[in-house]
């Protein structure tokens, strides 16, 4: 079964509920969804980075802290230079989100280090897709979809709330959306594959 491993950091919980939501729009698309939670700065990371190697593609996850992903994701994404060194991730699918307090909060350097993560691996960085909200900023609200105007990944804003509280619905259904683009994405390139492969033969 095609397969979408979400890989995400959460110091407060705000990012772990997204990257729940984009779990959810992977398996909208009939793709099964793999959430690998990356817990402290000192954990083994082999297996994560077995599950996604085993998977056709990875969602990458952080928090916005000081203008960039989260110091443990970013402990993460050294030890992945092990599968860096043998190509394990070449030509799979990936995309990113993350979550800050602010609705800049410089996240665009946090999805940007996402992304050339995915470069750095040889991925195919799939963004947001969602266009920018076409109406008057006073009438954007919690159930606004893509509310900050996200293009590369989501970009989602949380308050200094508990995580069942913010972010609110409409970063959800972004989340959601994202999850389930990629998950689109993954059937079409699992097709792709297997023509060239019957091409080959
Ligand atoms: C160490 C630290 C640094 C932060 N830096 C930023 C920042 O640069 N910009 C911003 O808007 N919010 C910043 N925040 C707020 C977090 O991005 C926000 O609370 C987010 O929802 C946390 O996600 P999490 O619950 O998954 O950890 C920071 C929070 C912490 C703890």
């Amino acid at each position: 079964m095609t397969r979408i491993a979400i890989a995400y950091h959460s110091g407060y919980g705000h990012t772990e509920v997204l990257a729940q939501s984009v779990a959810q729009g992977v398996r909208d698309a009939g793709v099964e969804a793999v959430l690998l939670k990356i817990d402290n700065a000192t954990q083994d990371f082999d297996p994560l980075l077995d599950e996604i190697t085993a998977s056709d593609g990875a969602i990458f996850g952080a928090p916005t802290y000081m203008g960039d992903v989260s110091g443990v994701f970013k402990v993460f994404a050294d030890a992945s230079s092990k599968a860096f060194f043998t190509g394990a991730w070449r030509d799979k699918l990936a995309a990113g989100f993350t979550v800050s307090h602010s609705f800049s909060g410089d996240k665009l350097h946090a999805l940007s280090s996402l992304s050339i993560l995915a470069a750095q691996h040889g991925m195919n960085w799939i963004n947001l897709g969602i266009p920018a909200p076409n109406i008057p900023a006073a009438e954007r609200g919690p159930d606004t979809v893509n509310r900050v105007g996200s293009f590369i990944g989501l970009a989602a804003q949380a308050d200094n709330a508990a995580a069942d509280v913010s972010p609110p619905f409409g970063e959800h259904e972004t989340a959601r959306l994202l999850g389930l683009r990629v998950g689109k994405a993954a059937l079409r390139w699992a097709r792709g594959a297997e023509a060239e492969l019957k091409q080959a033969a």
